[in-house]
């Protein structure tokens, strides 16, 4: 018996780390409903997932727009015959201080990285409460702690999702939903190879790029995809039964120290 047999589990972004906790989540037996605005990615993953045991959804839904996420819902609901697991780790992350920062792209931030959460559970925790329960982990940032400059509405919008999973967690525990929240150092994905570009998108050496990056974090490298998706199948699987309302760091030793290296 795998540790999701059975499980239904709603994922959004289709890349990086979304991606890789689809393929977690799969393998250990789940069907997956897949959300994400990335057309391409989408259909790679429709590909890849398609033939696994439990079958897979993908959908190509803007995650902040609320027709999209209650369809993506119902549609995997009909499907699966429920919903039991919700990861949300879609985001953009826009530069920028408060002063460069415009109405559009601040509001865009909100929408996607947090209203996105805010609908996903509105729309999919009423579906857990019909199956008894279930697991949601949102992925925050170790930027919702101690922040970069220049990234005045990504930042905000992390420490926004630390207190919305304090809040989903307290007001949905006795319902048998867990809801926790992950905070990543610098991991390697489509985001953090966008912050290696630039903002011109340069062809920089990205490689060099993330060497750098690891040498700010303690443990000397950045971090891998896979390496949180284990983080947060754990927190959606029945062995973390005790875990809600809570953020896991895991960033290398990066927020332990002050200016350690
Ligand atoms: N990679 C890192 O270093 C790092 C560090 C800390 C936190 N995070 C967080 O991890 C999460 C996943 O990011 P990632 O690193 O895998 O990068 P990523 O760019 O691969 O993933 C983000 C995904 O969100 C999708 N997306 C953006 N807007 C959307 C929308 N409106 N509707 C649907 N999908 C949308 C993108 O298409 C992409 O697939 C994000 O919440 C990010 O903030 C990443």
């Amino acid at each position: 018996m795998k540790d999701f047999d059975g499980k239904v589990a709603l994922v959004t972004g289709t890349t990086g780390i979304g991606l890789a906790t689809a393929r977690r989540l799969a393998a250990g037996g789940a069907a997956i409903v897949a959300c994400g605005i990335d057309r391409a990615a989408n259909a790679a993953l429709k590909w890849e997932l398609e033939s696994s045991a439990a079958g897979a959804l993908v959908i190509d839904a803007d995650v902040s727009v609320p027709d999209q996420v209650r369809d993506a819902v119902a549609t995997g609901v009909e499907r699966f015959g429920g919903l039991d697991i919700i990861v949300n780790s879609a985001a953009v992350h826009p530069y920028g201080t408060a002063t460069s920062t415009d109405f559009e792209t601040w509001n865009k931030a909100m929408s996607v990285n947090v209203g996105s959460i805010y609908l996903t559970t509105h729309f999919g925790i009423p579906e857990m409460v019909r199956r008894g329960g279930g697991a949601i982990v949102n992925v925050a940032s170790v930027q919702g702690f101690a922040c970069q400059q220049n990234v005045a509405a990504y930042a905000t919008t992390k420490g926004a999702i630390h207190t919305l999973t304090r809040a989903l967690a307290l007001d949905h525990a006795r319902s048998g939903i867990r809801v926790n929240s992950v905070s990543p150092g610098s991991i390697r994905t489509p985001i953090l190879e966008k912050a290696a570009r630039g903002d011109n998108g340069s062809d920089a050496d990205v490689e060099a790029a993330y060497k750098r990056f690891g040498e700010a974090h303690p443990i000397g490298r950045i971090g891998e995809p896979e390496e949180v998706a284990e983080l947060i199948a754990f927190l959606c699987s029945s062995k973390a039964g005790f875990c809600t309302g809570a953020d896991y760091k895991i960033d290398g030793g990066l927020t332990a120290g002050i200016g350690v290296k």
